[in-house]
């Protein structure tokens, strides 16, 4: 027989859940599900912060990131098999002040970013203390905090980690130390991981924040003793995003009555007017006239059938799209730039479509195509050594197909793809109107990689994690609307490359022609005719017949641009459109670096560190380093010494 139990039992069990209790258990849902997702979870968390510091407060962002692997007794095993990872991450931000640094690495859910409408990477106020958190339940360790607010205040260093009953930190020491930069702050987290190259790594998220940070200065210290330096392309700061007050299409009933109990107005009119954007004086007098309320009526006596009536001609009275200031696009060139930097091949473009608004949110989508295998393909570079494959990698046979590489507000989305609204849009676009295979239902085939950006105040994710972009019509459609402007222009680049290789081959026909045309002539003319004017005649003919100078310029051997906008294209003379000049980092055969700038200092490599330009081993193949391109090249004309050039870049 079943054991009965009084409801006086039951109440005596019941007990309060602290956030930090309940993210112990869950921690699935802040991406912590595995020890290779944790990892990167953690340079996620820590550089996010670092780069919203810093652009906040108007510094270009210069981080370092160090991921080592921490022996467990003994010598340190090698980074594919370490289980323990350290992990800094260093910014020349506007540092922290001392009373912040306990709460902000120690308390879930304290942060600066939850209460305002403006576009940034964090939202929550949960990222980076849920790193600690992982931190501290995996291998004991607390948190390492370094912080400095200027050169003439002294750094302050912390060890804190959560008393997860509470939800408060616990500090273990706190001091004044010497630091060598004059302001930033420093994050270290030993943590149990592991180090996996290929799709969703580390490598690979810090690889895509430089594609979409062309401003960031990058320094990347790999586990197994790499320095991949990621130059900053862009010279200035995006203009900083603006606050705004929330859309009155976007809220929710229950949250216009704490809106409406919370407010400092002492009227409605007053209360619609100050508290929401686009709302004016005339448009709050027409809201209270739809929902028969008295302009004058307290905000706090609003309730019930009042509320759900004002509610109701909210969303009947015609209001102006929220502004999208607090907005901030990458914008067409920087995404050139960063494709143009960490991608190889021959067609480059981007878009940035208008503002659009989901549910009362202003957003901005991006999207940016890299097409073809790069001029120097014939020299093919040499396979890095096979990787293992991590979670969701396919062998290489996959290349074939399109690689989608997404971003909501500048931070790559490495996980849940097909969950992404950015990955069904790539999905449902018509490529082959482009010129471009694809079969039913999968992505585009082709050397190419897509690239798309949400930016909103508010990202919709399908989970706390912030992985996947929720499935909105508004949003979807203006995805689609980018890439199809993207795909037409590729589709003009290949249309007009593939007529000029066809009259190519015509014009050498004819060729081949003349010197037996100019001959036979001769021997008519029983040898009195001028046999090189003639030549250099028919020679003409064919070139005009077989598309003239267009030919040439199209194929690379004249340079001049396409007309098409926000485009680069890459021939194997040179570039032509808006290409970036990079800064030749590592160009010297194995020898040193430049010199990175004074601030702040990076932190010095591990020993035995082998330096070498930004470049991802395991996607060599698609990835080209900064110092591999060379800025427009002098024009060569022949095939050989066009293959002896391409030779001669994948050796660097
Ligand atoms: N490197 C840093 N420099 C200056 N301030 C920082 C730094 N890192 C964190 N902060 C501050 O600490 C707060 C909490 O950071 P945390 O990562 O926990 O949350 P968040 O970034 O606001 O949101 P999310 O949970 O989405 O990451 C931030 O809002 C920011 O104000
Ligand atoms: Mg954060």
């Amino acid at each position: 027989m079943a054991t009965v139990v009084s409801a006086v039992e039951m109440g005596a069990r019941q007990r309060e859940i602290s956030v930090s209790e309940f993210f112990t258990k869950n921690r699935h849902l802040l991406g912590f599900d595995n020890p290779r997702k944790a990892l990167l979870t953690c340079v996620k968390e820590a550089v996010d912060n670092a780069l919203d510091a810093a652009e906040e407060a108007g510094i270009l962002p210069d981080v370092a990131v160090t991921v080592e692997v921490v022996a467990s007794n003994g010598a340190p095993p090698p980074a594919s098999q370490a289980t323990r990872f350290r992990v800094t991450v260093i910014d020349n931000g506007p540092g922290i002040v001392r009373q912040q640094i306990p709460p902000i690495f120690a308390k879930l859910l304290y942060g600066s970013k939850f209460h305002r409408l403006r576009m940034s990477r964090g939202q929550q106020g949960i990222g980076i203390s849920a790193a600690g958190m992982y931190a501290q339940l995996t291998t004991g360790k607390p948190v390492q905090i370094i912080s400095r607010t200027g050169p003439r205040a002294s750094a302050h260093f912390f060890e804190v980690s959560i008393d997860t009953k509470k939800n408060e930190p616990r500090i273990f020491e706190s001091k004044k130390i010497d630091w060598e930069h004059p302001r930033g702050t420093q994050v270290m987290l030993e943590i149990e991981g592991r180090y996996q190259k290929g799709r969703a790594s580390v490598d690979e998220y810090l690889e895509q924040v430089a594609i979409a940070n062309p401003h960031v200065r990058l320094v990347y210290h790999t586990p197994e003793g790499e320095t991949r330096e990621y130059p900053r392309t862009i010279q200035e700061l995006p203009p900083q995003p603006r606050e705004i007050k929330p859309h009155p299409y976007g809220i929710e009933l229950g949250m216009l009555l704490r809106m409406l109990h919370d407010t400092k107005s002492h009227s409605l009119a007053g209360f619609l007017a100050s508290d929401f954007s686009r709302v004016s004086a005339v448009v709050a007098q027409e809201i209270c006239k739809t929902a028969k309320l008295s302009p004058d009526a307290r905000p706090r006596n609003i309730h019930g059938d009042d509320a759900e009536a004002l509610y109701k001609a909210i969303q009947t009275t015609k209001i102006m799209a929220p502004p999208s200031n607090c907005l901030s696009p990458i914008g067409e060139k920087a995404i050139l730039h960063g494709l143009f930097k960490q991608i190889k091949g021959d067609f480059y473009t981007a878009v940035t479509r208008p503002p659009a608004v989901y549910r009362g949110n202003p957003f901005v989508i991006e999207a940016g195509l890299a097409f073809g295998k790069g001029p120097d393909q014939a020299a093919s570079t040499p396979d890095a050594p096979a990787a293992p494959l991590a979670e969701g990698e396919e062998h290489d046979e996959d290349s074939e197909l399109a690689r989608v590489i997404r971003y909501a507000n500048r931070v790559p989305l490495l996980y849940q793809q097909s969950a992404c609204a950015t990955f069904k849009a790539v999905l449902e676009t018509a490529w082959r109107n482009y010129g471009i295979a694809q079969s039913r239902g999968a992505l585009p085939a082709g050397p190419m990689v897509v690239f798309v950006h949400m930016a909103s105040v508010w990202v919709p994710f399908t989970s706390e994690s912030k992985e996947a972009i929720a499935d909105y019509d508004e949003i979807r459609k203006e995805i689609k609307l980018a890439l199809q402007e993207c795909g037409r222009r590729l589709g003009v680049f290949l249309r007009r490359r593939e007529r000029a290789k066809s009259e190519f081959r015509r014009r050498n026909i004819f060729e081949l022609y003349i010197e037996e045309v100019v001959e036979a002539c001769a021997r008519l003319k029983g040898g009195k005719l001028p046999k090189a004017k003639l030549k250099t005649q028919l020679q003409k003919i064919a070139a005009k017949r077989t598309g003239g100078a267009k030919t040439d310029e199209i194929l690379g051997r004249e340079s001049g641009p396409e007309g098409l906008p926000h485009s680069i294209i890459v021939t194997p003379d040179g570039t032509e459109g808006e290409a970036p000049t990079l800064p030749v980092a590592g160009q010297t055969n194995g020898g040193p670096p430049e010199a990175p700038p004074p601030e702040p200092e990076l932190p010095a490599a591990p020993p035995k560190a082998k330096v070498r330009a930004a470049r991802g081993a395991k996607t060599a193949k698609r990835t080209s380093v900064a110092a591999k391109r060379k800025a427009p090249a002098s024009k060569g004309k022949t095939a050989g010494r066009r293959t002896a050039r391409a030779a001669k870049r994948t050796k660097r």
